[in-house]
């Protein structure tokens, strides 16, 4: 970014992000431009959000056409897009009781599996240490990072946080008098942390032992990224919560908490709402994104490229551990340098993020190519050759 528009950023902005160091004005699949017409590829996907990658014609025609039917209409009336998303939502649980409630953001949808939690007449809850489940107030709570959290307690109380993949901590902090659980299936902004294999399997039993509903935060895994649904597919499981956002939308606001079985008639009439959750363009863009994944096959094609990214990112000096499942990939780097290979590959023309000192995490949009992976793999070894040999 020029020494100009980060001024214009310094003199109009707050600084809770700092200031950016890439300004950007339009972009294509995942090639974006800068505003001098320096090319990107995107790596990053708006943070695991544009699953079709910038200006996606499918998407763009849905948007546009919906924009001048009907743009917005409040949660007091009913519209056809809403329905047809939220009965696509249900199929893709594969649970026909599920119900579905529209909000904005990832951190909204916890904020209503939080209250929803709040009806079982419980207020015990339990999350994982080093979570990420959003900043506001609440979903703040759950979220395990101390770093986050401090500055503004207190906090909601009664939230205990356990280390991730630990069984037997789960077993002991969660009791009949805990109201919900909450995981991620995979922790992504703490640096793309997958659990051991059954993780999720045992937190569903222990939640039936003791009444303890089940909340997945599917916010960064969810829509197909990691090569099914929402991410807990593959321990076989179904929760009693599941939040999504992120790639929901394809770049739109839109966010959704999911309940499913006894928990999906909890909420009454009154008890929750937001003005623009779930509004007509949003969900439109929503399906455009699910039929293009479903059309393309984007599921098992993730799952391909994941591996694929893994194969040729794992022999590259100074990485130590390539993780994640699909296309949410953790590259573990040497000597806590991801901040300085992240700085590198973007001046190479590859935006990625430093998830911490040690994790570069990458979350394309599907649509990347073979031989955009081969270009990023490429560039990744000689940034590693400049840092770790040079
Ligand atoms: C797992 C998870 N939950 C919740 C959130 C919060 O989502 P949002 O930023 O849309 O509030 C995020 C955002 O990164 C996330 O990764």
């Amino acid at each position: 970014m020029d020494t100009r528009m980060k001024h214009q950023w310094d003199s109009l902005m707050q600084a809770n992000y700092g200031t950016p160091s890439v300004h950007l004005v339009r972009g294509k699949g995942i090639e974006i431009w800068d505003e001098n017409g320096k090319k990107y590829l995107d790596f990053l996907g708006g943070i695991a959000t544009n699953l079709l990658g910038h200006n996606h014609a499918k998407a763009v025609k849905a948007i546009s056409d919906q924009a001048k039917v009907l743009a917005h209409v409040s949660n007091f009336y009913s519209h056809e897009p809403g329905l047809n998303l939220a009965a696509k939502l249900i199929e893709m649980t594969g649970d026909e009781t599920a119900r579905v409630f529209f909000c904005n953001s990832g951190a909204e949808a916890n904020e209503a599996a939080m209250k929803l939690s709040r009806l079982t007449g419980k207020t015990r809850i339990v999350a994982a240490q080093n979570s990420f489940h959003g900043r506001t107030m609440g979903a703040l709570s759950l979220t395990g990072q101390p770093a986050k959290r401090n500055p503004f307690k207190p906090l909601i109380k009664n939230v205990k946080h356990v280390p991730f993949g630990d069984v037997n901590a789960l077993k002991r902090a969660v009791t009949k008098k805990t109201a919900m659980l909450i995981l991620e299936p995979i922790m992504g902004e703490a640096g793309v942390v997958v659990p051991p294999s059954g993780y999720l399997k045992k937190a569903r039993e222990i939640c039936n032992e003791t009444g303890t509903l089940l909340v997945i935060d599917a916010v960064q895994t969810g829509m197909g990224r990691t090569g099914n649904w929402f991410g807990y597919e593959k321990d076989g499981i179904t929760p009693d919560v599941i939040t999504i956002a992120k790639g929901l939308g394809g770049g739109l606001p839109l966010g959704a908490m999911i309940a499913l079985g006894k928990a999906a008639g909890m909420f009454t009439p009154g008890m929750h709402g937001t003005t623009f959750g779930g509004n007509p363009i949003s969900c439109v863009a929503a399906l455009a994104v699910i039929e293009t994944i479903e059309n393309k096959d984007y599921l098992a094609l993730n799952r391909v490229k994941g591996a694929l990214l893994k194969n040729v990112i794992s022999p590259i000096i100074g990485v130590s551990e390539v993780r994640g499942e699909g296309l949410l990939v953790g590259i573990v780097v040497k000597d806590a340098k991801a901040k300085e290979v992240a700085q590198r590959l973007q001046d190479y023309g590859f935006l990625v993020n430093a998830a911490n000192e040690n994790v570069i995490r990458l979350a394309p949009a599907y649509v990347v190519s073979e031989s955009q992976i081969m270009k990023f793999a490429a560039a990744f070894n000689d940034v590693c050759e400049e840092i770790y040999r040079g």
